[in-house]
């Protein structure tokens, strides 16, 4: 396996009265999808929007290329070529999906072939371009979501929770979109509830519970272990 891209060590975050991740110690490969699994409220986005500066690490350590993450800002990390997914979307409603989409991206104008890759995974963002992204369905927006996160090339995906909501064409799309960023070299961690989706993209996984990471390892060989899924599956989701 490369060399880890992104490390987390010891990685502990309060929010508000609540200490909600209790010492996290995750291997992001260079090149490659990190799975990350575990039940509701494991701490799963938490650990993403940890990375991404949207929460404040109260203590540890979070390297990225070799450079110490912990108290840049989430506008320095996104620079430093990390871009998110939010669990939530983050897509602005009174904005059109183009506005939207210009404002994901540091150059201010999104690259033809790049668009041109964006509609063919995406077609419905096409359609909706001059729309308000507030008129579009769950699904459209997920879509959205997603494209703003890949508008232009980053060395990091953060990815929550993409396939939630999207029809399983969309899925298949999405999952083609995710290969094309790691062919092209990009690092992937990416929060997933749906197992076949995982397992058919994920190099690595890393399992969470109740603040911690409980299993590291290759997607192989959780994919393959009867016992290794269910003493961790029965953590991380109810179906295989
Ligand atoms: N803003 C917040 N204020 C208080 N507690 C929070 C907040 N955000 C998350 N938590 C708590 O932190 C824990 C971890 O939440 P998190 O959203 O990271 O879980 P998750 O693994 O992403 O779960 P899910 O699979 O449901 O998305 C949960 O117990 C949650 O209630
Ligand atoms: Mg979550």
């Amino acid at each position: 396996m490369s060399e880890p891209l992104l490390t987390l060590e010891g990685v502990h975050t309060h929010i508000a009265q609540y200490h909600i991740l209790q010492g996290v110690n995750l291997d992001v490969p260079k090149g490659g999808v990190t799975m990350l699994l575990g039940r509701n409220g494991a701490g799963k986005t938490t650990t993403l929007r940890t990375i991404m500066g949207l929460w404040q690490a109260s203590q540890g350590k979070i390297t990225f290329d070799g450079q110490d993450i912990t108290r840049l800002s989430t506008p320095d990390i996104s620079r430093l070529g990390i871009s998110i997914v939010p669990e939530n979307m983050g897509i602005f409603s009174g904005l059109t999906v183009e506005e939207n989409m210009r404002l994901a991206v540091l150059s201010g104008k999104i690259a033809d072939d790049r668009l041109d890759w964006i509609f063919s995974a995406f077609p419905p963002l096409r359609t909706f371009w001059k729309y308000p992204a507030g008129n579009l369905s769950g699904g459209q927006k997920q879509m959205l979501s997603v494209a703003r996160a890949v508008a232009e090339e980053r060395r990091l995906y953060l990815i929550d929770e993409p396939s939630k909501g999207l029809a399983p064409a969309i899925v298949s799309s999405l999952a083609k979109a995710i290969k094309d960023l790691k062919r092209d070299g990009a690092t992937v961690l990416l929060v997933e509830q749906n197992f076949s989706f995982a397992k058919a993209l994920g190099d690595t996984v890393s399992v969470m519970d109740d603040g911690h990471i409980v299993h590291s390892g290759s997607m192989a060989e959780l994919a393959q272990d009867q016992n290794l899924q269910t003493r961790f599956m029965g953590l991380s989701m109810e179906t295989a």
